[in-house]
């Protein structure tokens, strides 16, 4: 799994056989440039699934329950469920916590649409959690164990783990059925999720430490942008082979 925003990107990372595209709320700090996912509203996860199911010929697509369009109440959630798969052309939403929502969960899974449910670092509750920081050490762990085995009760069909230790997300793994998708908690996931711009080092500020870079995209962008500014003012491009062929006036054919 990788997180996609738009059409190219989707269109791209489905033909590198990626099997699940989540339109993830990290889209308010990678694309829109806020500083908590807490901004984003659900007609803006909406707006981006539909482009993403464009480019999705064969993975399935998961869209994010942004903040307060679940907790609420079991009827908001399924409203707000229900206008990302209707609007947004999604297959499946994920949301962000526990035992807490579990009641909201069942209510949408009871309607038909799938759910993957989001344990450990919520960053939905980056501010009740004091900042973006591993979590389920120590007596914590087993309130992680006890909200996977609740949301799987309710219906999920899986669990992104993030960030807490491998020794606890293997817990997990094992204490549930449904698969769990790892994002800094180690190898013993069933499957793993990051978020694309992290993969490409194309952000702007702190890579976190599980997010393995596995391109230079940044760089390479910045440097051909570099090139692009170069050659645009020294008049090497555009170049004959970037242009039509010269339109030759009539005027100029000598006529006996
Ligand atoms: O919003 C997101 O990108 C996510 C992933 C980090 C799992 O929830």
């Amino acid at each position: 799994m990788v997180t996609a925003y738009d059409y190219t990107m989707a269109s791209l990372c489905d033909a590198g056989g990626v099997d699940v595209l989540l339109v993830g709320d990290s889209l308010g700090m990678v694309v829109q440039g806020h500083d908590s996912t807490l901004p984003v509203t659900v007609d803006e996860i909406a707006y981006h699934t539909r482009a993403v199911a464009r480019g999705a010929q064969r993975a399935h697509v998961v869209a994010d329950m942004p903040f307060l369009s679940f907790q609420v109440s079991a009827t908001q959630a399924l409203e707000n469920a229900g206008k990302l798969v209707k609007e947004g052309m999604a297959e499946s939403v994920k949301l962000e916590g526990g035992v807490e929502i579990a009641e909201h969960v069942m209510r949408i899974c009871r309607a038909g649409i799938p759910v993957l449910g989001h344990v450990g670092l919520t960053p939905q509750s980056v501010h009740a959690l004091g900042g973006y920081k591993v979590q389920g050490k120590g007596d914590a762990a087993g309130r992680i164990i006890e909200d996977a085995i609740a949301l799987q009760e309710a219906g999920v069909y899986g669990i992104v783990l993030e960030a807490i230790p491998p020794d606890l997300a293997a817990q997990v793994t094992a204490a549930v059925d449904v698969p769990t998708i790892g994002i800094g908690a180690g190898p013993s996931c069933d499957g793993q999720v990051l978020v694309c711009y992290d993969m490409l080092a194309m952000t702007m500020g702190h890579t976190p430490k599980f997010a393995k870079q596995f391109a230079q995209l940044g760089d390479q962008v910045r440097g051909a942008m570099a090139q692009y500014v170069e050659e645009v003012r020294d008049g090497s491009f555009p170049g004959a082979e970037h242009c039509y062929k010269p339109n030759t006036p009539k005027a100029n054919l000598v006529v006996a």
